[in-house]
């Protein structure tokens, strides 16, 4: 596992959006995993910056995103297509068609979960996954004792997590109690995994991931089995770490 620091939140966004943009130019055919949540932000607003001045080219990229709410239709605001479009795809030259994510108000979500684990393998697995963590160590939506064979799959969301994400929402009564996510095998099916970390909240679950035991009980441990990730973290995310 690398691990890269950076001074503070900026720097990593700067830094993360490098390591992908560079990753698009050797191979602009590339299946890019994408995550949500607060953490990438700024690395989309730092590629959606390159697109602008610099016209990298996002045509032949495909993107695979990790995990979507159950039954936010795909214009809530809150739901996560919305979130990737708002925040990233329409911004570049990416074909609505080769963007994925989860069909979170498909009638059959077994069905839907099994076709996302399909569509993963058809399209010839994920190049490159961006990752974020939860603070109970989770990645997509893989809650703590989720099975490391997991494949995508439809989860009850912990209470801890829909606490966390109830900041996006008006109230926590709004949060969906279920979502469907990538599992844990899917994940580590990937050839290449980028973590970005960033924030002091962050720094014990980093601790754990690097210091703690391999178990199921805290779901990012298994990055430690991958052999290609790379985690870039701001100072704080990353403090007493060496
Ligand atoms: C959500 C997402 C995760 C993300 C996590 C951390 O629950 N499903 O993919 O990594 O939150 O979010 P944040 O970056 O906002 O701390």
């Amino acid at each position: 596992m690398r691990i890269i620091e950076a001074n503070n939140y900026q720097e990593m966004s700067n830094l993360a959006a490098e390591y992908i943009i560079k990753k698009i130019h050797h191979t602009p055919q590339m299946n890019l995993g994408l995550a949500t949540g607060s953490t990438p932000l700024g690395t989309y607003s730092e590629m959606i910056e390159d697109y602008e001045k610099n016209r990298t080219s996002y045509a032949h990229v495909r993107t695979i995103n990790l995990d979507e709410y159950v039954g936010l239709e795909t214009n809530h605001p809150n739901s996560y297509k919305y979130f990737m479009k708002e925040n990233l795809f329409d911004h570049i030259n990416i074909a609505e068609g080769h963007t994925h994510i989860p069909n979170g108000t498909a009638s059959n979500i077994e069905k839907e979960c099994q076709a996302y684990e399909d569509l993963i393998k058809n399209q010839g697995g994920i190049d490159l996954q961006i990752l974020g963590i939860g603070n109970n160590g989770h990645i997509g939506f893989n809650e703590p004792g989720t099975s490391f064979e997991s494949k995508t799959h439809k989860v009850k969301l912990a209470e801890s997590t829909r606490i966390a994400n109830a900041r996006f929402f008006n109230s926590i009564q709004e949060v969906p109690t279920h979502a469907i996510t990538m599992g844990i095998s899917t994940i580590l099916k990937s050839k290449e995994i980028l973590l970005l970390v960033s924030r002091e909240e962050k720094n014990e679950a980093v601790k754990q991931l690097l210091n703690g035991p391999k178990n199921e009980n805290f779901p990012a441990s298994v990055l430690n089995t991958h052999q290609n990730v790379t985690i870039i973290g701001d100072k704080k995310a990353l403090a007493g770490i060496t």
